[in-house]
């Protein structure tokens, strides 16, 4: 069936203003909005960009804003959409580099910001630090995150504060926090103890809803809520973390 595709293009400087350029394009049964995309710059527009790799929801990089839902576009099945008319939109909060395509500069910054590798104590054991299967149950919900920055797009205090860290980074100190084998001392974790980290959040659920890995990244803020808390008080009385 052919179907309206109305896509966000923005080429700086040439275009003042993002403008939305239509495609009418008959989807092959079973095609993603990825493939659709593929199949619309190859036939009729080569200048329309957007980003892909992996094609299996792995890289994170196809993120878009498909008929105002965030989502995956490699997990997005054309049918599912059950419409004739489809709004293909970059990802909100991030500014826009080239039609679907947007700078991921704050997110990566808030990323690096948290330290998001392991930081034991000490040098490791001849055979690497081993961890008990029972205590990794928790860490393994925040590992599967892709960072294809959903839910830093979805969340409304990073569209109204470009300084508040965002879901993925703080789920992800919170993925590093409760490792076994983590020892970072208590300042690198209070470094999120203010309003553009951890006590930001709205806890609206946002972030959780649009997950296409099921992260829930507000169950690690309010996790990190609790570590701070506890956190403080145990600073108070010397102890490292
Ligand atoms: S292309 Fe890799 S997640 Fe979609």
């Amino acid at each position: 069936m052919s179907t309206i595709f109305k896509i966000l293009r923005f080429d700086p400087p040439k275009d003042e203003q993002p403008h939305f350029q239509e495609y009418i394009h008959t989807p092959k049964p079973g095609d993603t909005m990825l493939e659709v995309l593929k199949d619309i710059r190859d036939q009729q527009d080569p200048s329309l960009s957007f980003r892909y790799s992996c094609r299996e929801a792995v890289c994170g990089s196809c993120a878009l804003t498909i008929n105002g839902e965030i989502g995956l576009a490699c997990r997005t099945q054309f049918e599912a959409l059950k419409t004739d008319v489809v709004v293909i939109e970059p990802l909100p909060n991030l500014e826009i580099i080239k039609d679907l395509i947007v700078d991921f500069k704050p997110f990566w910054d808030a990323y690096n910001y948290i330290q998001p590798y392991l930081q034991p104590e000490g040098e490791a054991p001849p055979k690497g630090h081993c961890v008990d299967e029972k205590d990794m149950e928790e860490v393994y919900q925040f590992i599967t995150c892709i960072l294809c920055g959903s839910c830093y797009a979805a969340c409304p205090v990073a569209t109204r504060d470009g300084r508040y860290l965002g879901p993925a980074a703080l789920a992800k100190l919170y993925r590093f926090a409760i490792d076994p084998r983590d020892k970072r001392p208590w300042p690198a974790l209070a470094r999120v103890d203010n309003p553009t980290g951890v006590w930001g959040c709205d806890t609206v659920f946002r972030c959780n809803d649009v997950c296409p890995k099921e992260v829930r990244p507000a169950d690690g803020i309010e996790g990190l809520r609790r570590r701070m808390v506890v956190g403080r008080t145990k600073h108070l009385f010397g102890r490292k973390k």
